[in-house]
């Protein structure tokens, strides 16, 4: 039989972590409150819905730009000038199927077999087997749960070899739920300068902060044009099936950029970007709404979590994720998010699964549920761990 080719079978994404073993479960009829993955519980917002049917209607239905629609690559760079202080042109701008596509070009892209990629560890896993299609490896540098997951420079830069291209950032943190400061984002800065490194910059997590505003690394001194920042509708607008977002680059490494994504889906479907206008452009009310709800949700699993014997969870800066800490059970976290499965009905992820560094945590998302089914979930945790026998 013909094999498939060495670049798959040496990647090491195997695992799409407690996904595939709570589906098995919930084939046998089995209630499961499902907090693990990161999909908005919320409905895409009306008028984002209407100017997608209405650019159907009109007949929107053909090969629009390969870069992206010119409106709407000129609608983000405003956004990205309003929100993110980058100044961009819509020249700098390639609209992609979901910050999925938007990192897989970046890595194509930029980085070569052999190359060393920095991940911050805990770190997130599916940029990992991109990273390793591009035939580059990862070197995983440790946040330390016990300074809150901040950002430290030396141990960065102890990590450093000449094979080293680029440092992957992912802020606000999935899965820490951490926004990094000016400060931390600095001493970051300062490494990639000092050692010339591209910085690849996740930022899909970027309207949803509660404490601490969100700082794009790409806004630094000398960091605009070796910094490929990365954005989406995914988590904010509750678009994360639509398949939009998008990469802001310096002008220099467009054509790249674009040569790996046309290759792969050669267009970015065109009337969903007329919805992707309608979003940028819309009420800005819709989003305080949505973070608004996040934050309750936040604090109700927050104040409960730390109410469970064995669990300290501190209280995630941004995203829709907790990290609950739960090193005092003794248990090791895989086999706490199975045992949480298969005796509570709670599908939550093991921090494990999200490096080393994860280790004695679990990761809880927030945000894929209701209000009421969240608190469902908490009684069902804390009947879990008041009962626990170990
Ligand atoms: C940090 C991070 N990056 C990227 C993605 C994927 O985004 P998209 O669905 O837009 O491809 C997610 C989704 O959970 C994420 O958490």
């Amino acid at each position: 039989m013909p094999q498939i080719a060495q670049r798959v079978s040496q990647s090491t994404k195997k695992s799409y972590g407690m996904y595939d073993r709570a589906r098995k479960l919930a084939a046998t009829g089995a209630d499961l409150i499902h907090l693990e993955l990161g999909r908005p519980v919320d409905d895409t917002p009306d008028h984002i819905k209407q100017a997608t049917i209405d650019a159907l209607r009109a007949g929107h239905v053909h090969y629009d730009d390969m870069q992206g629609n010119p409106l709407f690559r000129e609608a983000l760079a405003s956004k990205l000038a309003s929100f993110n202080g980058i100044n961009a042109s819509a020249d700098e701008v390639l609209v992609t199927n979901g910050l999925t596509q938007a990192s897989f070009c970046a890595f194509m892209a930029l980085l070569n077999p052999g190359d060393e990629v920095i991940l911050l560890d805990p770190y997130y896993p599916q940029h990992v087997g991109k990273i390793e299609l591009a035939g580059a490896s990862c070197v995983r540098v440790p946040l330390d749960a016990a300074n809150g997951f901040s950002i430290r420079a030396d141990w960065i830069e102890a990590a450093i070899t000449p094979a080293t291209r680029m440092i992957v950032l992912v802020n606000p943190c999935n899965p820490t739920g951490r926004v990094y400061s000016r400060e931390e984002l600095q001493s970051l800065a300062d490494v990639a300068i000092r050692h010339d490194l591209f910085v690849v910059s996740d930022e899909v997590y970027e309207y949803i902060t509660f404490d601490a505003p969100h700082i794009s690394i790409a806004t630094l001194p000398g960091m605009r044009e070796r910094t490929i920042s990365l954005f989406a509708f995914t988590k904010a607008y509750a678009m994360d099936g639509w398949r939009l977002g998008y990469a802001v680059a310096d002008t220099a490494f467009m054509p790249a950029l674009r040569t790996i994504a046309t290759s792969a889906v050669t267009h970015v479907n065109t009337f969903i970007q007329y919805g992707g206008i309608a979003a940028v452009n819309g009420p800005a009310q819709r989003l305080e709404e949505m973070v608004s709800t996040d934050r309750k949700k936040r604090d109700l699993v927050v104040s409960r979590m730390n109410q469970m014997p064995g669990v300290r969870c501190a209280s995630p800066e941004g995203t829709i994720y907790a990290f609950p800490d739960i090193s005092d059970t003794g248990i090791a976290a895989q086999s706490l998010a199975e045992r949480i499965l298969d005796e509570a009905g709670v599908v939550v992820e093991a921090g494990s699964f999200y490096g080393a560094s994860g280790e004695g945590h679990l990761r809880i998302c927030f945000g894929s549920q209701t209000e009421e089914r969240l608190s469902e979930a908490m009684d069902r945790l804390a009947r879990f761990f008041n009962d626990r026998v170990d």
